[in-house]
């Protein structure tokens, strides 16, 4: 991940940025979408971003912190 996909906002509503998606999984207090909601705000809105938030927390290096069978808001 480069420091500009950190930046890159992934749900527009809450204006929340994949690096504090990233930081919400690595911290070990997100695992779950509905983890990095009540962590991040993302998904609190229209929840149009599920998707854009489950590639990020589905990435090659987060797979091991994230639940793979909670890719979707419950
Ligand atoms: S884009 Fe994330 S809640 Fe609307």
């Amino acid at each position: 991940m480069t420091c500009r996909s950190r930046s890159k906002v992934v749900c527009e509503c809450l204006k929340v940025t994949e690096g504090k998606v990233v930081e919400a999984i690595r911290s070990g207090r997100a695992c779950t979408l509905r983890q990095i909601a009540a962590c991040t705000e993302a998904g609190s809105g229209c929840n149009a971003c599920g998707l854009p938030v489950s590639r990020v927390a589905g990435s090659s290096s987060l797979r091991p912190a994230f639940s793979a069978s909670a890719t979707l808001w419950l």
